[in-house]
C-alpha cells in the first residue's frame, strides 16, 4: 500500500493533539492514577511514574503514531502493509486489539458511575446532609443490580453515536471544546483541596517519596499506568496516527500529549490526596476512591452542587473522548479487514463491549463472589489489561519498528522526509532500540515474580 494520503484525517496538527490528548486525558487521569498512587505508597511511586512517562512513554507514542501515519491503515493492517514479506508481525496488532476489547469493557462500568454521578449531583442528591457516608453512597450506587447497567449503556451509545459521525466531525471538533474547562476545573479543586484543614498530610503523601514502598509489583503498575494514562501499547494511537497529516512533528505532538496528560494526572493528585487525609479517609482504597473522596470536597465549598455536577460531566466527556479512540481503533479494524460499513462496525463493537462490560459492572454486585486467581472480573481485567497485557503490547510495537523496520524508512517518517530536522532522532533511535525494550523486559519480569516484596 502507498503512504497514507491522509483522506478524511485530522485537518491540523491542534486537531491531531487534541483527538489524541482526549484519548489520554480520561479516567485513567482521575480515576486510576490517584487510586493506584494510594495504593502504592505516593510519592515514590509517582516519581517512577514520572520517569516511565517521558523516557518511555514518549518514544513509544511517537512509534505508535508513526507506524500509523506511514501504512495509513489499522492497528492490525499497519504491521502487514509495513512487513509484507512477514505477516505474522499482525499478531501484535490483534493483541492489541483484545487489550482495546478488555479495558473499553472494564472502563465503560467506570464510565456509568461517572454519569451517574451527574445525574446525582444536578438534582441535588450528592448533598451531605441527605446522603451522610458518601462511601455507603457509592457502595449502595455501584451493588445496585440494575441501575448501573443502565448509566453504562447510555455512555456506550453516546460513544457510538460519535463514532458514527466519522473522524473529522465527531473525534476532532468535539475534543478541541472542551478539554480546556476540565482543566480550568480541575484547578478550582486543586485550590479547595490545598485549603482544607489538615491538607499537608495528603501534600506529602503524593510529593514526598519514600523509597520503601517501591518494589517490583508498584514498579510495574507504575509502568503500566504510565501506559494506560498515555493510551499507549495497544494501537490505539497507531490508529490516529493514520489520520495525523504529514507535515505534523511527531515529536512535539508526543511531547505535548504527553505533557498535558501528565499534569491532569498530578492534578488530580492535587485535588484528591489532600482531601483524602483531610476528611480521615484512606487513600488505599481501590477504585472508589475519587468516587468517595471528591462529593466530600464539593459539599465543603459554596456552590458545591453547580461545582459537582459541572466536574461530573466534564470528566465524563473527558472519558468519551477515551472511548471514542478505543470504539475507533476497534472500528477502523473492522472496517479495513472485514469490509463492514462504519454503522455497521460500530453496532457489533458497543453490542460486544456491552456484554462483556455487563460483566465487569456486576462484578460489583451479583457476580462479586465469581472470582478468578482471587479477583472479581473488573479487578482482573484492570490489572491483567493495564499491568501486563500493555507493557507486552508495547514491547512487540517497539522491536517491530527499531529491530524490523528499515532504520531510513523510521527516520525519513520521524523527519517528514527530511522537510525537518528530526534532531531528537538518535536519541529517539536509542531508547527506542535499547533502553525501552529491556527496561520494559526487566519491569515485567520483576512484577511478575514479585521481586522486592
Ligand atoms: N488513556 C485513557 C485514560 O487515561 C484510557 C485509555 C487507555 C484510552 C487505552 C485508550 C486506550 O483514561
Amino acid at each position: 500500500m502507498a503512504l497514507s494520503k491522509n483522506t478524511g484525517g485530522f485537518t491540523s496538527n491542534l486537531g491531531a493533539i487534541a483527538a489524541a490528548a482526549g484519548s489520554a486525558i480520561g479516567l485513567g487521569n482521575i480515576w486510576r492514577f490517584p487510586y493506584t498512587v494510594g495504593q502504592y505508597g505516593g510519592g515514590a511511586f509517582l516519581l517512577v511514574y514520572l520517569l516511565f512517562v517521558f523516557l518511555i512513554g514518549v518514544p513509544i507514542m511517537m512509534s505508535e503514531l508513526s507506524l500509523g501515519r506511514r501504512s495509513g491503515a489499522n492497528a492490525v493492517a499497519s504491521f502487514r502493509v509495513l512487513s509484507p514479506k512477514r505477516k505474522g508481525w499482525a499478531a501484535v496488532g490483534i493483541w492489541g486489539i483484545i487489550t482495546v476489547f478488555l479495558i473499553y469493557s472494564f472502563y465503560s462500568t467506570v464510565t456509568g458511575w461517572t454519569l451517574n454521578y451527574v445525574v446525582e449531583a444536578a438534582s441535588g442528591g450528592l448533598s451531605a446532609d441527605r446522603v451522610g457516608d458518601f462511601s455507603q453512597f457509592f457502595q449502595d450506587f455501584a451493588t445496585h443490580p440494575y441501575k448501573p447497567l443502565i448509566y453504562q449503556f447510555i455512555f456506550l451509545a453516546l460513544s457510538a453515536l460519535v463514532v458514527v459521525l466519522g473522524v473529522q466531525k465527531g473525534i476532532e471538533g468535539f475534543s478541541k471544546v472542551l478539554m480546556p474547562i476540565l482543566f480550568v476545573l480541575m484547578i478550582v479543586l486543586c485550590i479547595r483541596s490545598l485549603t482544607l484543614p489538615g491538607a499537608s498530610a495528603g501534600v506529602e503523601f503524593l510529593f514526598k517519596p519514600d523509597f520503601s514502598k517501591l518494589n517490583g509489583v508498584a514498579i510495574l503498575s507504575a509502568l503500566g499506568q504510565a501506559m494506560f494514562s498515555l493510551s499507549i501499547g495497544l494501537g490505539v494511537l497507531i490508529t490516529y496516527g493514520a489520520y495525523v497529516r504529514k507535515e505534523d512533528n511527531l515529536f512535539k505532538t508526543s511531547l505535548c500529549i504527553a505533557s498535558m496528560d501528565t499534569l491532569v494526572a498530578i492534578l488530580s493528585g492535587v485535588a484528591i490526596f489532600p482531601a483524602v487525609f483531610a476528611f480521615g479517609m484512606s487513600p488505599t482504597s481501590g477504585p472508589s476512591l475519587v468516587y468517595e473522596v471528591l462529593p466530600n470536597v464539593f459539599n465543603s465549598m459554596s456552590g458545591g452542587v453547580i461545582f459537582a455536577t459541572l466536574f461530573f460531566l466534564l470528566l465524563s466527556i473527558a472519558a468519551l473522548s477515551s472511548t471514542i479512540s478505543m470504539h475507533e481503533a476497534l472500528v477502523y479494524w473492522l472496517m479495513q479487514d472485514f469490509k463492514m460499513k462504519r454503522g455497521v462496525a460500530t453496532t457489533i463493537t458497543t453490542i460486544a463491549v456491552f456484554v462483556f462490560g455487563t460483566l465487569c459492572t456486576l462484578s460489583f454486585s451479583v457476580m462479586s463472589d465469581f472470582n478468578i486467581f482471587g479477583r472479581t472480573i473488573f479487578d482482573l481485567l484492570d490489572h491483567l489489561t493495564a499491568t501486563y497485557m500493555l507493557p507486552i503490547g508495547a514491547l512487540g510495537i517497539i522491536i517491530f519498528l527499531a529491530w524490523r523496520l528499515p532504520k531510513v524508512d523510521v527516520h525519513d517518517e520521524l523527519s517528514n522526509s527530511g522537510k525537518i530536522k528530526a534532531r531528537f532522532f538518535d536519541f529517539f533511535y536509542f531508547m527506542i532500540r535499547f533502553v525501552a525494550p529491556v527496561a520494559v523486559f526487566i519491569v515485567l519480569i520483576a512484577g511478575m515474580f514479585g521481586l522486592g516484596q
